[in-house]
């Protein structure tokens, strides 16, 4: 039999450096949680024992990756490392232009000073925070058009982070040319992690073309989307990942990428396109904001490190390891009767917070109410994702994010066996209010009591 048909799930890595995670006893993490407002983000990492804040740069190197830092060169201008990682970006993506940036937001900030004019309007699936926030600095329109089942979290549709194709043939045709540019968010982070089918990608691609519109993706998780694509499209199942990964490359003009995700970095991103005269304007920016062309804002070391995650991110291994354990994640919480939107994403587990403790109406934040008691049980670190991060939000969640080759199978099962003590509590689960707020995103330093 396989390895993986096994029901456990073993880790494909054995661990050669260890880092000791903190405990807390229940006093202690009772005066953390007051000390920081009510508000996790305000812990520090000495006061968390299971970190699921986010996926985001938290992910472990491998022995080949800190290998690579070691060769890293530092050369200011035609670095070695650099150009190692054009050769396997061009590979990996087909884009003749391969710029560096030191994280996803400042490929999304050099686009939004060049191509993204104020007055027009970029369409996507659902924008992440930072991409919104980018354009809208531009004086654009940020406009969302995901499929309504994105809506609905216990839809258990394949493809969730698809684009509504009619709402975008309607924006379209209703714009005309204030739609300066199209994008895909892949997985679709702020819809649960979930993926976009190839078919919603040709479709898009197609359409982009018929009306001369650029199409970018961000392609933060597109290993993790490339794999769903593999293992739940009708076609794909003979295909490889890295084929794949291509042909959704291949559909668009260029992408953003956070490479702090599935590049498996602490730190970097990138900006790549097929288009020369944006290739130009996005070159003097970098310049300007990042630095030279051959580093943009990051090390040599970091580049050469980049190579080699980009397509330790593409290995079946890896990546069905990956998805099996989100999927056992949410399993595990749906068992001990925590709410968890369907089906599993590819990063990170979804409460449905709004389900779980519904005697919490919406202004009192029943997705924070939620983190604070993972918090208080067992000294997990998850992050609202509802009425106070958006006040306008329909949905509830709290996102437990799952760093990549961090935990294993037994973190993962404190984490549910904790939920399941918050389960049975859940009536005891008080409401919040805010009690000093920012004047912009105020979930990152509001402070919040209990009702
Ligand atoms: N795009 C997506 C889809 C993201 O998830 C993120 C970051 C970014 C862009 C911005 O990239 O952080 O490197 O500047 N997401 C993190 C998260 C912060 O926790 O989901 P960045």
């Amino acid at each position: 039999m396989e390895p993986w048909n096994y029901r456990t799930i073993i880790e494909p890595f054995r661990i050669k450096m260890v880092e000791p995670i903190p405990f807390l006893e229940p006093a202690a993490r009772r005066a953390a949680l007051e000390g920081a407002g009510y508000n996790l983000f305000k812990l520090t990492a000495q006061q968390v024992t299971i970190d699921l804040l986010t996926d985001s740069g938290t992910g472990s190197m491998s022995s080949t990756q800190w290998a690579a830092l070691m060769d890293g060169d530092e050369s200011y201008a035609g670095s070695r490392s650099f150009q190692k990682l054009e050769a396997v970006v061009q590979e990996l993506t087909g884009y003749p232009h391969v710029l560096p940036v030191h994280q996803g937001r400042a490929a999304e900030r050099i686009m939004a000073r060049t191509i993204i004019p104020a007055g027009k309007v970029v369409l996507n699936n659902t924008h992440f925070d930072t991409t919104r926030a980018n354009i809208e600095q531009a004086g654009a329109e940020a406009l969302d058009l995901p499929v309504p089942q994105a809506l609905r979290p216990a839809d258990t549709s394949a493809f969730k982070g698809d684009m509504d194709i009619g709402a975008l043939d309607e924006a379209l045709e209703r714009l005309g040319d204030r739609v300066c540019m199209v994008m895909l968010t892949m997985t679709n982070n702020a819809a649960g992690g979930q993926p976009v089918s190839m078919a919603n990608i040709e479709a898009v691609s197609a359409r982009c073309n018929a009306a001369g519109v650029p199409f970018y993706l961000d392609a933060a998780r597109f290993a993790e989307n490339a794999w769903f694509i593999h293992s739940r499209e009708p076609g794909y199942q003979d295909w490889t990942v890295r084929a794949i990964a291509r042909r959704m490359f291949d559909l668009a003009d260029g992408c953003a990428m956070s490479a702090k995700k599935d590049g498996i970095v602490n730190i970097g991103g990138l900006l790549c396109t097929r288009l020369d005269d944006h290739a130009e304007v996005f070159t003097n920016e970098l310049i300007l904001g990042e630095g030279f062309p051959t580093y943009g804002g990051l090390a040599g070391r970091d580049l050469a490190a980049l190579a080699v995650g980009l397509q330790e991110a593409l290995e079946p291994d890896y990546l069905r390891y990956r998805a099996r354990s989100i999927a056992y994640f949410a399993d595990g919480l749906e068992q001990v009767g925590i709410p968890v939107v369907h089906p599993p994403g590819g990063h990170a587990v979804f409460i449905d917070a709004g389900a779980l403790a519904p005697h919490i109406p919406a202004d009192q934040f029943p997705g924070q109410s939620v983190a604070n008691a993972l918090y208080l049980l067992g000294g997990i670190r998850g992050v609202e994702i509802g009425s106070l991060m958006f006040p306008e939000a329909t949905l509830q969640l709290v996102r437990l994010a799952v760093p990549r080759r961090v935990y294993t199978q037994s973190h993962i099962d404190y984490v549910i066996e904790v939920a399941q003590e918050l389960a049975q509590r859940v009536d005891e689960l008080p409401g919040y209010r805010i009690v000093k707020e920012p004047p912009f995103l105020r979930h990152f330093s509001c402070e919040l009591a209990p009702i």
